[in-house]
């Protein structure tokens, strides 16, 4: 006896297809990263990231005006400063390249919402996210550091911070230094389950951030471990996060799929450099639909139960999506 139940029913057309379907993407969801460096005029692309840019704060300004009217609703910003040093004294100078790069984008698009990365790897001369004594990366040192560059964020302007670096305790140290400052709205987007991948390769070219020693091991999560990620989340939201992230997000939609089961906070999830230059280098080859990846790459980051995703693909999706 044939099947009463016939699935292929609802698929018969684009139509039904559309009424049915579970998970549908919107530029709302989107946040775009932007890498800015010193100068004047300066859009240089990042060759490991087709379509990505090194901008000097007057290009940023530009390519932020593009961005807010695609419709996607935020960025998250990178510094690159000119001078590093061991402390990574220009993560919280309140004149630094991104304190600078906030005000001018807000000054210039004020509905666009900015992130900022906390982190110290891209202005320590040593690359790596924190302070660092004979060879080991002290936790307790970086955390204090990591505070004062969320609150130089926070003076510039910036609507949410977003720590990137693993420490321990690096929440609550900056929630009370955001609260004893007088900002106490101000949201915290942690990226709580933070894996040490090689998805980041072409990041360290972007950010210039490469480790002069060792790896991230210490610190980012062994990518072999789910369970851990719940612990780490855990931490963060009794900490004060607002927002838990987790990242690299394609081999990762196990742990985002946990973590949006296991607790009721957005999620969101960062589609990082080495997922988006496998597909500029297929698409490139000819060996891939480029179009029809991105949304199905996107598509698939939402459905595993992210709300939000930080992708270099923002700016194409948003296009792709009629914005
Ligand atoms: C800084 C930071 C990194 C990324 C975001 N913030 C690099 C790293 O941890 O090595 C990676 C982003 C990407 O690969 O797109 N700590």
């Amino acid at each position: 006896m044939f099947p009463i139940v016939r699935p292929r029913r609802i698929r018969s057309n684009n139509v039904i297809r559309r009424m049915v379907r579970e998970t549908t993407l919107s530029p709302d969801d989107l946040v775009y990263p932007m890498f800015i460096v010193e100068g004047k005029g300066v859009r240089k692309e990042i060759s490991s990231m087709p379509t990505c840019y090194q901008e000097s704060i007057d290009k940023a300004v530009e390519n932020a005006k593009d961005i807010h009217s695609l419709g996607i609703p935020a960025v998250i910003l990178f510094g690159i400063p000119e001078h590093k040093d061991a402390e990574g004294t220009g993560a919280y100078d309140d004149n630094g390249i991104i304190q600078r790069a906030i005000r001018a984008i807000k000054d210039a698009v004020p509905e666009l919402y900015i992130i900022t990365d906390v982190c110290l790897c891209e202005y320590t001369d040593h690359g790596h996210c924190g302070i660092v004594s004979e060879g080991e990366i002290l936790n307790d040192p970086t955390i204090q550091l990591l505070a004062r560059e969320a609150v130089s964020h926070a003076k510039a302007g910036a609507d949410m911070v977003a720590p990137s670096d693993m420490m321990d305790g690096r929440v609550t140290a900056i929630r009370e230094d955001l609260d004893n400052e007088g900002y106490p709205d101000m949201p915290i987007m942690s990226y709580a389950a933070k894996y040490a991948s090689a998805f980041y390769g072409p990041f360290r070219e972007a950010a210039d951030c490469s480790p002069q020693f060792g790896d991230r091991g210490a610190y980012q999560m062994d990518p072999a471990n789910r369970r851990e990620a719940m612990k780490e989340v855990a931490l963060d939201v009794e900490e004060g996060a607002d927002i838990v992230m987790v990242k690299p997000a394609l081999s990762y939609l196990d742990i985002i799929s946990d973590v949006r089961e296991q607790f009721d906070l957005p999620v969101a999830a960062y589609n990082v450099s080495g997922e988006f230059s496998l597909v500029k280098a297929a698409a490139k080859m000819g060996w891939v639909d480029e179009d029809r990846i991105v949304m199905e790459i996107l598509t698939s980051i939402k459905r595993a139960g992210a709300d939000i995703i930080l992708t270099y693909h923002a700016k194409d999706a948003a296009r792709l999506l009629g914005g």
